[in-house]
């Protein structure tokens, strides 16, 4: 049970993943959460990409590939796992593959202007990363986490103009690993409601 969830920014890669974890109770692990706990942990990692993150560029691929290659030697991984928002390049999933095997890659596809749009009514747990919607997942309690009671916030590379730079990026260097994962790859119509869509990937992977 080695996942990977593609898609572009706010396609709901991260909504969907912690739902399969929970499923499947296998982890959750999404690149740009521990970056950005790095970042909020101000540790030497997070002073180093924090102005890429917020620019919305790519991290390098040296330093992603040696974060995920230490969290998947965790013992938790050893029944599986979901990787959301890794690999992000070519380089990344070549790398990957020296290191792992994946049996299947779901992607979740939404066109930008949905992207877009979700993006502006996020809000994200400061403390766990997970994320709400103002109106089609909010929060019970306005403001705070549900699952830690954590401070919502609108992340960074949120506002509108660095948005359009993240799909671009998205469109460039992440768009390409569908050819590469052919093979492997579920397609999965994003648009619908998160429950629709939870449905529709459980269903392809007959959980
Ligand atoms: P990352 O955190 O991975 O950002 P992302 O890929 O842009 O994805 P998002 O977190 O924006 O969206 P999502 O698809 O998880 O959507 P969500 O479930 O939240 O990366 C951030 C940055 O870190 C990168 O730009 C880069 O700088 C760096 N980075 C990370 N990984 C890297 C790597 N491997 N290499 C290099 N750099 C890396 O949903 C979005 C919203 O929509 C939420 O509000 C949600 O509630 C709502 N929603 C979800 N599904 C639905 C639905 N079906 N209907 C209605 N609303 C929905």
């Amino acid at each position: 049970m080695n996942y990977i969830i593609l898609g572009a920014p706010a396609s709901g890669k991260g909504t969907q993943a912690e739902l399969l974890s929970k499923k499947l109770n296998i982890p959750h692990i999404a690149s740009g959460i521990i970056l950005r706990e790095n970042i909020n942990n101000k540790t030497e990692l997070g002073l180093k990409v924090e102005a890429i993150l917020n620019r919305g560029d790519l991290v390098s691929d040296d330093i992603v590939i040696d974060l995920i290659k230490n969290r998947l030697e965790q013992g938790d991984c050893k029944d599986g796992y979901i990787l959301d928002g890794f690999p992000r390049t070519i380089a990344q999933a070549e790398a990957l593959d020296g290191i792992t095997k994946i049996d299947k890659v779901i992607d979740i596809v939404v066109n930008d202007d949905v992207a877009v749009s979700r993006i502006t009514n996020r809000r994200m747990c400061k403390s766990c990363g997970n994320p709400y919607h103002l109106e089609f997942n909010p929060s019970k309690l306005e403001g705070v986490c549900d699952k830690c009671n954590g401070e919502l916030y609108l992340r960074e590379d949120d506002k509108e103009e660095v948005v359009k730079d993240r799909l671009k990026v998205y469109h460039d260097q992440t768009e390409p690993l569908k050819e590469y994962y052919k093979e492997k790859i579920i397609t999965i119509d994003g648009i619908p409601s998160i429950k629709q869509v939870t449905e529709s990937i459980f269903k392809n992977l007959q959980i």
